[in-house]
């Protein structure tokens, strides 16, 4: 039996919006959704703003009732201690965090992250109480070699080494390749390696941890392609960069789930 997943449409600022810029944001997004009553449950809104922003956002979020759930984009393996320039999963609890972004390719890339260091961030994250949103995704160079969904399913399957069956996760397929570059992925393509992601949830996690994790589409996702994505039965919102920075884009996608009734 199918079961309804609550769209999540994500926002990944990556390094961008300071935390005073931040306060402009959220309320003009949040009066953009307000207006025209798109808040209502039957879309979930993530805002991933840098560490510095954090403590501003979930004190406006809080002070005005704004139904948006706060993450963080990375966190330290470690709970605390002397790791100069880390931030510990207890902290991001603290701030009423919900989520913490793990994997994230530009953390892979920049910051050397292996599976094994992810895998240590998704404890870390379960440890306080955190959901980890997962990022995994190919290369140009490693969907040539390796086909389509092998290097995402691999991934995957070395984050979910330890985790309990019943831990609350969120995954999110974002090709490499798609991810800044307007090169986006066919909704085709999505769905292929978001099927693969939940049958690697199942065989870890159990059915019924598949049945209800959200599997994600990040890369280029933009209000004219959200649509195409959200049609697919096994994506279940969006990890959205670039376009999350413009209010009136931003509030697009996630207007559209409405409009869709996913
Ligand atoms: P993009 O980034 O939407 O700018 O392609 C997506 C991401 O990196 O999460």
């Amino acid at each position: 039996m199918a079961v309804a997943r609550v769209p999540l449409i994500a926002g990944n600022w990556k390094m961008n919006l300071d935390h005073q810029q931040a306060i402009a944001f959220v309320q003009k997004l949040h009066w953009a959704l307000k207006e025209a009553k798109h808040l209502d449950g039957t879309v979930e809104v993530g805002l991933f703003p840098p560490f510095t922003d954090l403590r501003t956002v979930q004190t406006l979020l809080d002070a005005d009732k704004i139904p948006f759930a706060l993450g963080a984009q990375d966190l330290s393996t470690k709970d605390s201690g002397a790791y100069t320039g880390e931030v510990s999963g207890a902290f991001l609890k603290k701030l009423n965090c919900t989520y913490v972004i793990i994997g994230h390719s530009e953390r892979r890339e920049y910051h050397a992250e292996t599976d094994e260091i992810v895998a240590a961030k998704v404890q870390a994250a379960l440890r306080h109480g955190l959901v980890p949103v997962i990022c995994v995704g190919e290369t140009l160079e490693q969907r040539e070699e390796s086909g389509p969904t092998a290097i995402s399913v691999g991934q995957l399957e070395v984050a979910l080494e330890g985790v309990p069956a019943s831990a609350e996760i969120v995954v999110a397929y974002e090709p490499v390749w798609a991810i800044g570059t307007g090169q986006v992925a066919s909704p085709e393509q999505a769905q292929e390696v978001c099927a693969a992601l939940r049958a690697v949830i199942a065989a870890k996690l159990g059915q019924d941890a598949a049945d209800r994790t959200r599997v994600l589409y990040g890369g280029s996702v933009k209000s004219g392609n959200i649509a195409s994505f959200m049609r697919e039965p096994d994506v279940d919102g969006a990890l959205v960069g670039g376009a999350s920075l413009v209010v009136d884009e931003f509030a697009a996608i996630i207007r559209f789930q409405k409009h869709v009734g996913v």
